[in-house]
């Protein structure tokens, strides 16, 4: 296998990222397993095999266990650094955890180990970790609130000596607020040997690997704490507040970034990002949106208050308008989407179109400067340019069994309250009259008119 761009040096050694996913979770009360709990509508686990990607890794180890089909089945799709799955059959600590990777890793490697449950870990401090050259090193933080977590025992030399769990410790270490973040780094062959030696002897009876510190420190081993400059970027999460705080501060940063390449937003913490948003500039957003899966913005795109975007590309210009909904939308010009617009997959728009409130597209594209203005559906329709459509414009495109297209040429209008049954032609600048219900198709420059006629009858006088 390739060794990565990212390594230190020619001679580095090749790097195994391994990746604890176990663990049930269970503060968390939930049916999923823990490293599944999404963030930023990515789950945790996904975040941080991302983040060992990036680091280009010879492999990537993950130790699943708890609901191990689960876990699997939501990384099929995985198109990173090959996955090497590791079983650890019962949940017998983090230490186990590790060590049931251990036999798929050389000893000259060097190992860095990442917790599933820790999603937001800055990428140049794992890269500080994988370069260091001793034998053991811990990414430590300074928090205010230290409960919970693991405490890094330093001497009076300000030498690590050993991390101490909050069940394990005393009063006096509890007070201790540098702590363990999860992340170590370590050669393969030392740690190997450690996690050997490693016993169950704890408040929580489990093999812990924070006892790796005390017995590399009883070998005089080379160990290193670094502290992380960002505290908030190596929380972790083990209970719903937790996760809540971690989705506050994965949005703060998608939103600081799209702030940094120039969007303007009304109310920064009223919009949330669940996906890879890429922008122009002078991109405006309003109150309470959410954007979701991969979205492009062009130049002084509005996104008006209210809505939702869902996989979609818009071009320079265009403006949607409060309360409308896109999914896989794409205009190819400036346009104007909404009031409570409804753009399903496949809508498709040009530049100077029109769609305005509540109005249904599905898989239908329209050309340059055509307008459907007011509550209608158009479904499996191909419109050309410079059509008019009149409020009320359903296109019938399902007889229950199969989908039909309409095609409506360019420079056609549709009057009101027509229902084009499909398969239907409108031949360009072809007329229909509103209220009819087109069943043949309409050749073009030709007027169809297709609903009963009026009459008007004289009524008889009422007797007062
Ligand atoms: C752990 C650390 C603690 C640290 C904190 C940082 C230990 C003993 N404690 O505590 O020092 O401050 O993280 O967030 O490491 N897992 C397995 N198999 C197991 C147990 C856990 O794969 O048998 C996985 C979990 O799925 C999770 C990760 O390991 O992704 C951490 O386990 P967790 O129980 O959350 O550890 P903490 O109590 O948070
Ligand atoms: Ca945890």
């Amino acid at each position: 296998m390739t060794e990565s761009v990212a390594a230190t040096s020619p001679q580095s050694p090749p790097l195994h990222v391994v990746v604890l996913a176990a663990g049930q979770g269970k503060r968390m009360h939930s049916r999923l397993p823990k490293v599944l709990q999404p963030v930023g509508g990515q789950t945790m686990l996904h975040h941080v095999l991302s983040l060992a990607d990036q680091l280009g890794p010879s492999s990537i180890h993950v130790v699943y266990g708890h609901q191990g089909e689960v876990v699997q089945q939501a990384f099929a799709q995985w198109a990173g650094t090959p996955l090497q799955w590791a079983l650890q059959e019962q949940q017998q600590g983090t230490g186990d955890a590790v060590n049931s990777a251990m036999p798929q890793i050389p000893d000259h490697a060097k190992v860095l180990v990442l917790y599933g449950d820790a999603p937001l870990m800055d990428l140049g401090d794992l890269q500080a970790l994988r370069a260091s050259t001793d034998a053991l090193t811990i990414l430590s933080s300074q928090v205010d609130k230290p409960h919970g977590y693991g405490r890094m025992v330093r001497d009076e030399q300000g030498t690590l000596r050993a991390i101490v769990e909050e069940k394990d410790a005393s009063e006096e270490q509890r007070r201790i607020t540098e702590i363990n973040t999860g992340v170590l780094s370590a050669d393969a062959k030392a740690l190997r040997r450690w996690l050997s030696q490693i016993t169950n002897d704890n408040a929580q009876g489990e093999y812990l690997l924070t006892d790796v510190v005390g017995l590399a420190v009883a070998e005089n081993a080379s160990l290193n704490a670094i502290v992380a400059p960002d505290a908030d970027s190596c929380l972790g999460a083990n209970d719903r507040q937790q996760l809540a705080v971690l989705e506050q501060q994965f949005q703060q940063r998608c939103r600081q970034q799209l702030m940094q390449q120039g969007v303007r937003f009304a109310d920064p913490n009223s919009v949330h990002i669940r996906g890879n948003v890429r922008v122009a500039q002078d991109v405006f957003i309003d109150i309470n949106v959410v954007l979701e899966g991969d979205i492009e913005l062009g130049n002084d795109v509005q996104i008006g208050p209210g809505c939702v975007i869902r996989d979609s590309s818009l071009a320079p210009g265009t403006v949607v308008h409060p309360h409308s909904i896109l999914e896989q939308a794409r205009t190819t010009g400036a346009c104007q989407i909404g009031p409570f617009a409804r753009l399903r997959p496949g809508s498709e728009l040009s530049a100077g179109c029109k769609v305005g409130n509540f109005v249904e597209m599905k898989k239908s594209r329209l050309g340059l400067g055509s307008k459907v203005s007011h509550l209608s559906y158009i479904g499996d329709s191909v419109v050309g340019s410079h059509v008019n459509i009149g409020a009320g414009t359903i296109t019938c495109n399902y007889d229950g069994v199969n989908k039909h297209k309409t095609t409506i040429e360019d420079g056609a209008f549709i009057g009101s309250n027509t229902a084009l049954v499909a398969p239907v032609t409108i031949g360009e600048n072809g007329l229909v009259g509103a209220g009819s219900i087109i069943t043949q198709d309409v050749p073009e420059n030709q007027l169809a008119v297709a609903r009963s006629r009026q009459r008007n009858i004289s009524r008889r006088k009422r007797s007062s």
